[in-house]
């Protein structure tokens, strides 16, 4: 079909069958149909080639299609895809085993999903149960997830009002405020549910010490620790898992994103011996998934922990990130629309200093090339979140075009005031 028409056809497709708001939005900035992918590049319908600095919001941490997962995917495909779930199935035993080595402290035991939202139901659930206690405590800002208890924890009104009343026993916190955070933690909360940093919600770090505090605090009381690294995990900050900077481990961590290897969606939510003996101890079928813990996406699980492993990405993704927060850091002087630039690893944000300018850059960006994305808590931020594999020569282009689509978005910007 000629790529025109192929590109009004979805268009409408859209607009018709599946969501004509964000039919008209993704238009807006520019967006083709994706057609294929390899590596950092995604191409469109006129074969256009991007270079892919939003990773799926996190999924292509291996870059697309990595030859070692899909080679895996396949080899599991030809032999048995889904889980006939009454036997017992060796690639999930295996990934739990392997998540278990690589994981902080004694998070000894997963149980597996199919996204970060059903990751993190599940983590609910279990401190809930672990603990017999209902109150929550999560951050203003962040981001778990629009399944009903996830969606209770996500600290953003606009997603969480239209469904009202949800989960209740929910109590919000700023986030990076010790003292608040430590106030709410008391002996009638099940858990305490944290990002290290705050993807969604604008790239916000966990300042120095705020982890360790909540940590110590939730010993105290005998409360449960779930940190969400669903997207931070898997290497993207320079660590395996971002918790690892502030030297904690929690009592319940949830992945999922990179974990499929950016080839199979997947969930996981690791536990303690503790939690697992209170949860399943009691009833081992007390939370269950169909397509959980499939073969297809263990053993794209499997492959991707061993890539990251072989081509050393937790170290890449330290190295080009900090190479990469410098150079736009560099940017700023230059440019008065540019506020702050901030992240770690490869997980960074560049904050503008007015509302909805993130939209115009998107469309700038894309118009020569690249792909990056404002966050969805907060538009006026960029998030820059290529795959760990990207090139020192890959990402020196990313600058290069951030900069101007920068400078042409502060021209228009001028022509209509
Ligand atoms: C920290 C965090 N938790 C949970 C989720 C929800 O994941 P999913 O969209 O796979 O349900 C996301 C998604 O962006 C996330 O960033």
């Amino acid at each position: 079909m000629d790529p025109d028409a192929l590109h009004a056809k979805v268009v409408n497709q859209y607009a018709e069958h599946i969501n004509p708001g964000l039919a008209r939005l993704m238009n807006f900035a520019g967006f083709g149909v994706e057609i294929r992918a390899e590596g950092c590049y995604m191409f469109d319908q006129d074969g256009k080639k991007y270079l892919d600095c939003l990773g799926g919001y996190g999924v292509f941490a291996l870059g697309h299609r990595h030859p070692k997962i899909v080679e895996a995917v396949k080899a599991q495909l030809d032999q048995m895809p889904l889980s006939g779930k009454t036997f017992f199935n060796a690639k999930q035993g295996a990934l739990a085993e392997k998540l278990a080595q690589i994981s902080p402290g004694g998070l000894q035991f997963t149980f597996f999903s199919n996204s970060g939202a059903e990751a993190v139901e599940a983590a609910l659930k279990f401190a809930k149960m672990a603990t017999g206690r209902a109150k929550i405590v999560s951050t203003e800002g962040s981001y778990h997830g629009k399944t009903l208890g996830a969606l209770a924890t996500t600290g953003r009104e606009k997603y969480r009002k239209p469904f009202e009343p949800l989960m209740p026993g929910v109590e919000f916190v700023p986030f990076g405020n010790t003292e608040q955070a430590l106030a709410a933690i008391d002996t009638t909360t099940a858990c305490m549910i944290i990002e290290v940093i705050q993807g969604e919600g604008g790239v916000h770090v966990a300042p120095p010490g705020y982890l360790s505090a909540i940590r110590e605090r939730c010993d105290k009381t005998g409360v449960l620790l779930i940190v969400d690294e669903v997207q931070t995990g898997m290497g993207r900050t320079g660590r395996m898992f971002g918790c690892e900077h502030d030297g904690i481990s929690p009592d319940i961590l949830t992945l999922a994103k990179a974990l499929g290897g950016g080839v199979m969606p997947i969930g996981a939510t690791m536990g303690t011996e503790a939690v697992w003996d209170k949860v399943f101890g009691v009833n081992p079928l007390i939370h269950t998934s169909t397509f959980g813990g499939n073969p297809l996406a263990c053993a794209a699980g499997l492959a991707a922990i061993q890539v990251i492993e072989d081509e050393s990405l937790v170290q890449r993704a330290a190295e080009t990130g900090t190479f990469l927060m410098s150079a736009l850091e560099s940017l700023a002087p230059k440019h008065d629309l540019i506020k702050e630039v901030r992240g770690k690893g490869l997980l960074i944000g560049v904050e503008f200093a007015i509302d909805d300018v993130g939209e115009l850059v998107m469309a700038q960006l894309v118009k020569r090339g690249m792909v990056a994305a404002y966050t969805l808590n907060n538009p006026r931020v960029i998030r820059i979140e290529p795959p760990l594999i990207i090139t020192k020569e890959q990402a020196e282009w990313a600058v290069a075009t951030f900069d101007d689509a920068v400078a042409e978005t502060s021209e228009l910007l001028a022509t209509l005031v």
